[in-house]
């Protein structure tokens, strides 16, 4: 008798099904060697949100950084806060859009192996040193490039399974979250300083805070021998675009973060660095600007990091994670996802929660791109 895999393999195919289909994460130190080659991220398109989350080709939603006042409230407004609705799936629809305008333009295919959102990529590239949380993502194989969306489905559960969790803190999770967005609402202009009213400018604690617009950068970038194309969203710009396009963009990410007042502060803080590190790395976004806040989210400092920096002070520090480890994890995943992933249907790419490994498996759906692509997407490709 012979088990499904193993008579699929007697035939010498491979079962779609077959669990050791698996990438080791552990032991991370094989990943500790001189960074694999990476290429600097360079935009190419660019899509907007607007503020009721509708989309548009182009800029319309980029903003300018803009020094914040110090001592603001970060919850002033929580109550009247515009929040984007999380339950609906938006699938890679707009980055395919983007991607499709793209290639009418030029009139070539853009020559990513892999195109996927940056927080995707951000998953898995941070694995090597996060493990308290789990991830699925979805992905199909299309015109020899992997497309790659988040698992919808689990993100919701999980989002649920966390709400059921006992919340100890005295503020609330969600009016903790309304800080990230309402720094932003502080730090940063709807056009350069010079464009932009006194009235706007002073009255930025009083705007309302509205998470349903966005800016979104499309990027050519690459991770040891895989060209990927990442789309995600960009907080700010320092300046205003280079004339030239390619060249370097000075974008802002902003974040914010606790006050740091001791060993422990610093630790939590230097953890915290990973992901935004990998983020803004993804996309070449140099500089990040914290935001630090007292426990009860009154904002007290603005400090600027450079992106590129971050490993470097992390290994004279703590050393809690490794930027060179997390570059060449990523480019080994990649490679051997490339390997697996060699035929259409929709598969699974999934870490558990502390898992030492990621599984890549097919799904039930053996034929098509399930709902990874659209529709106009494939039509598209096609002609
Ligand atoms: P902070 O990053 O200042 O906490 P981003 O930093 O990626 O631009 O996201 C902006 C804000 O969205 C965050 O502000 C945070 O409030 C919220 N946010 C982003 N990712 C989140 C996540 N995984 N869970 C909860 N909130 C998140
Ligand atoms: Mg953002
Ligand atoms: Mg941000």
């Amino acid at each position: 008798f012979l088990s499904p895999i193993a008579l699929w393999k007697s035939r010498g195919q491979k079962h779609p099904n077959d669990m050791d289909s698996a990438f080791s994460i552990q032991p991370v130190g094989r990943f500790a060697r001189p960074s694999e080659a990476v290429k600097r991220p360079k935009e190419f398109a660019c899509f907007s949100y607007d503020d009721e989350h509708k989309f548009h080709l182009g800029d319309r939603s980029m903003r300018w950084y803009y020094t914040p006042e110090l001592d603001v409230d970060l919850s002033k407004g929580v109550d009247q806060f515009v929040k984007h609705d999380s339950s609906v799936d938006e699938h890679l629809d707009s980055l395919l859009k983007t991607i499709m305008h793209h290639e009418k333009q030029t009139g070539k295919k853009i020559d990513a192996q892999v195109v996927t959102w940056r927080g995707c990529v951000t998953k898995f590239m941070a694995s090597p040193f996060e493990d308290r949380d789990g991830f699925e993502l979805n992905a199909t194989l299309y015109q020899d490039c992997i497309f790659i969306e988040e698992n919808h489905a689990y993100r919701m559960e999980s989002e649920r399974e966390q709400a059921k969790q006992p919340w100890r803190g005295r503020i609330p999770r969600e009016h903790m979250t309304f800080w990230g967005y309402k720094f932003e609402t502080l730090a940063t202009l709807p056009a350069p300083w010079g464009k932009t009213s006194r009235e706007y400018i002073e009255g930025r604690k009083d705007e309302p805070v509205n998470n349903l617009a966005q800016y979104c950068s499309v990027v050519r970038t690459g991770v040891g021998n895989t060209v990927l194309c990442l789309g995600g969203e960009v907080d700010a710009i320092w300046d205003s675009k280079p004339r030239k396009q390619g060249d370097a963009i000075r974008w802002v990410e902003l974040k914010t973060s606790a006050e740091i007042n001791s060993d422990k502060d610093y630790s939590f803080f230097e953890r915290k660095l990973c992901k935004f590190w990998i983020q803004s790395f993804l996309l070449g976004v140099p500089k990040i600007i914290v935001g630090f806040r007292s426990r009860d989210g009154i904002l007290r400092k603005v400090e600027e990091i450079n992106t590129e920096e971050i490993p470097a002070t992390v290994s004279r520090r703590n050393r809690s994670w490794d930027g060179n480890v997390c570059i060449n994890f990523a480019a080994d995943f990649l490679q051997w996802l490339r390997t697996k992933i060699d035929d259409e249907g929709v598969w699974r790419i999934r870490r558990r929660a502390g898992s030492p490994q990621i599984e890549v498996f097919k799904t039930s759906e053996d034929t098509g791109h399930g709902r990874i692509l659209t529709d106009e997407f494939i039509n598209h490709r096609i002609k």
